[in-house]
């Protein structure tokens, strides 16, 4: 008999552009793992709502986000891709789950005490809730392992957390799920802050680097990225301008960092620039070329959405089902 493999979701919020952390930290890892696992990749448009969008800026990014997946080498064949929102389930699951969450462990969420912070006054709710939709997410296809970058290491402890409460109040009802941090590119860091991780939402824009940058964009991006004095290529948190931009190189190319070291031993800062900007647009620019025509295909997307929400609501339902009749709902 064959065996049934493991499970996989992610997911990346359509909230601003994406960015080559978002590309390394997770996408690229994904693709690698498609053959082995049965995968569940997601555009999560419902976490992105909570900070304002607007509507069609959101409804841009939800279907480019859907075309960098399959412009990555996301085979839509063997691997379940959707829209969160076109799976009724995530909302459902999102407020049972809710009810049995703690106001002190969603307060400790680091990623909500800084965007709270942004925020002035009003604190929106859904930023406060907002892991717990993701433990929903996680939690309804039975996961076994989430690919994400370290940021979203205590979101899925708190997913954990939820589904072990769940199961001891009640009986079995959701697998435990664990995190697959990738061993290079987990944590991308700002080109112009390299102690804050590479984020959409920074102010200074020469900080990220956008999937889809035209290479100019990146040349000088990367050119102006802070490094130091030192003038050695070198591993070391000393110097972690560099470092950032070896692991960059490093998780594009396959080179270990030593490799790396041995190769720019003698030589500038400068050449080594222009040798991470070049690898960056030749991984890229293929995938802009195809992210180009999948987003002028809005039938052949929406034909991979649908067929993708109706294997992913089967799934959800399933363990939705379960989790209200434990609680005492009245089966529909
Ligand atoms: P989001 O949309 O902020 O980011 C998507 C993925 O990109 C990774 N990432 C990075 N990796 C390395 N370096 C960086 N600088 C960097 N920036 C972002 C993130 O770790 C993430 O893997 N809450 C999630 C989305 C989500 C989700 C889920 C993920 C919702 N439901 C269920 C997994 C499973 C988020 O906001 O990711």
């Amino acid at each position: 008999m064959e065996e049934k493999k493991k499970v996989i979701f992610s997911g990346i919020k359509p909230s601003g552009e994406l960015t080559l952390g978002n590309y390394l930290g997770a996408i690229k890892n994904w693709v690698k793992l498609q053959d082995e696992y049965d995968c569940y990749f997601c555009v999560v448009d419902l976490h992105a709502i909570t900070v304002r969008q607007e509507p069609k800026d959101l409804r841009r990014r939800t279907l480019e986000i859907l075309s960098i997946y399959l412009a990555s080498g996301i085979d839509p064949e063997k691997n379940t891709l959707f829209i969160q929102s076109h799976v009724p389930a995530h909302s459902e699951a999102s407020w049972l789950l809710t009810c049995y969450s703690y106001m002190g462990e969603m307060s400790r969420m680091t990623q909500y005490k800084d965007k709270s912070k942004k925020s002035g006054e009003n604190i929106g709710a859904g930023l406060f809730n907002y892991p717990i939709l993701m433990a929903s997410d996680i939690l309804l296809y039975q996961t076994n392992l989430v690919p994400v970058g370290k940021d979203q290491l205590q979101h899925l402890e708190l997913a954990r957390d939820l589904a072990e409460r769940f199961n001891r109040v009640y009986s079995p009802t959701f697998l435990i799920p664990e995190p697959y941090i990738a061993k290079t590119g987990a944590k991308i860091m700002d080109l112009q802050d390299p102690t804050k991780k590479m984020s959409k939402s920074e102010e200074n824009q020469n900080g990220y680097i956008l999937i889809m940058d035209p290479p100019n964009v990146i040349r000088k991006k990367i050119s102006r990225a802070v490094t130091d004095s030192i003038g050695v290529v070198k591993y070391s948190d000393d110097q972690l301008g560099v470092k950032n931009l070896m692991t960059i190189l490093g998780s594009i190319t396959g080179m270990s960092m030593e490799e790396i070291e041995i190769k720019y031993k003698d030589k500038g800062y400068a050449e080594f620039k222009k040798d991470v900007a070049e690898a960056i647009i030749n991984e890229l620019e293929p995938i802009q070329k195809k992210v180009n025509e999948y987003v002028a295909d809005k039938k052949y997307l929406e034909s991979i959405y649908k067929s993708g929400a109706e294997k992913a609501n089967y799934v959800a339902m399933k363990t939705l089902r379960k989790m209200q009749k434990k609680i005492g709902l009245i089966p529909r």
